[in-house]
């Protein structure tokens, strides 16, 4: 999209056309209502999870993040105009990879391992969106992504010393990557497409889900273990 299509803030939106105003607050609404019921389900009960007290606050550090995460998009959201009930889990279904039943320390560094990998992907995307906020907010909130699949590369790393920790998480990668192919949403998505067409996103769903899949053989593959055979190609 060129410089002239930018939309700068939220009164400018405020004036642009119903699909391109409607594309943004689906993807404000999704991401306030994924980052904090991310933050209930997974980040913040995994701060018991941790197996020390370092563990522990660098677990609290990531539940504060992602809850952060979710005031920045709620904040936005508020400014367009989106009443604060409509971007809560209770009025808006969240995403499938939160189905997923946490139960041990392994299975949250996979989570950071690969759902922030996941994470990184989408907000990258943003990074170059044609509403400037979002755009921006996409780029304060990328450091803090990187740091969560950082922590999870490094927990995984860690627990993989041991051969029943390796097992451990390579038996956790077997159960949870299976949630991560929707997180790209469709092939040949209608929303995707509108959302290229106005240059709030740059990539289709497939060519995001492709790059996943490398990037994730990728990190499995340097802590010596693999992805479910089930996985989809990379192609
Ligand atoms: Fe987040
Ligand atoms: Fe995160």
């Amino acid at each position: 999209m060129s410089q002239a299509n930018q939309v700068r803030t939220c009164a400018e939106l405020a004036q642009q056309p119903e699909e391109f105003r409607i594309a943004i607050e689906k993807i404000v609404i999704s991401h306030a209502v994924n980052e904090l019921y991310g933050a209930q389900v997974f980040d913040e009960p995994a701060i018991r999870l941790a197996p020390n007290p370092y563990a522990k606050w660098l677990t609290c550090r990531v539940a504060m993040e992602e809850y952060g995460h979710h005031v920045r998009f709620r904040e936005l959201g508020e400014e367009m105009g989106i009443p604060a009930e409509r971007m809560t889990p209770a009025e808006k279904q969240p995403l499938s990879i939160f189905q997923f039943p946490l139960n041990t320390w392994a299975e949250f560094c996979v989570i950071k391992l690969l759902a922030d990998l996941a994470e990184i992907l989408q907000v990258e995307d943003l990074a170059q969106c044609s509403f400037l906020p979002l755009r921006n907010l996409a780029r304060m909130t990328m450091p803090e992504e990187r740091f969560h699949a950082q922590f999870g590369r490094d927990f995984c790393t860690e627990l993989c010393q041991s051969e029943a920790g390796r097992r451990e998480v390579q038996d956790a990668i077997d159960r949870y990557f299976p949630f991560l192919p929707a997180f790209f949403g469709r092939p040949q998505s209608r929303n995707n497409e509108i959302y290229r067409k106005w240059g709030i996103k740059q990539r289709s769903n497939e060519d995001m889900l492709a790059d996943f899949m490398e990037r994730a053989r990728e990190v499995v593959g340097a802590l010596g273990l693999t992805l479910p055979p089930a996985a989809p190609a990379a192609a």
